[in-house]
């Protein structure tokens, strides 16, 4: 397994839409694998293949707190199947917006279907904070960034965050 470079807004690649895979073959689960551990390296609970540069319809997600044992999901071209009519606010963050934090509204609820690590279809109701955590991943295949569903007022002022940010922590 390898640890991927990480792409971080305004990296075009991220707005990019991207393409659904023919099948789950040997490469794909390297490269699931890879995902796996660039998350995990980086304290994250999710990941989409355009954050490490591949515009492909692929996402991983772990929401297990680190006390727990890992419990990974792989999502090869996930699609939200059903939408609770109910919606939550939760606080997101983001690896490609690294150290910043904003509350965005969700559907409270999801139902997915997508192929999973040996190539099986499989469905799966996301509630609570899976359920954030798979909206936020599947934007990510939109090219959405959690920012873009933030007001212009919000989002700018979180721009200006994440330059301050960078700069405290380029070592310079
Ligand atoms: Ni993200």
């Amino acid at each position: 397994m390898a640890i991927l470079k990480l792409f971080e807004y305004p990296h075009p690649i991220l707005k990019q839409k991207t393409e659904k895979l023919d099948k789950v073959d040997e490469e794909t689960r390297k490269l699931l694998d890879d995902m796996l551990e660039t998350m995990y390296a980086s304290n994250g609970c999710g990941l989409a293949a355009p954050q490490i540069g591949i515009s492909k319809r692929i996402v991983v997600i772990d929401i297990a707190h680190e006390d727990e044992e890992a419990n990974p999901i792989y999502m090869v071209n996930p699609e939200i199947i059903w939408r609770s009519d109910e919606k939550v606010c939760g606080e997101e963050g983001c690896l490609s917006v690294p150290g910043q934090r904003a509350e965005v509204e969700r559907f409270a609820s999801v139902k997915i279907k997508y192929i999973d690590y040996n190539g099986n279809e499989q469905e799966l109701l996301a509630e609570d904070f899976l359920a954030i955590a798979v909206q936020h991943e599947l934007d990510h295949l939109d090219g959405i960034l959690y920012i873009d569903h933030l007001s212009r007022l919000k989002r700018q002022m979180l721009l200006k965050k994440l330059e301050k940010f960078r700069k405290e922590n380029s070592g310079n």
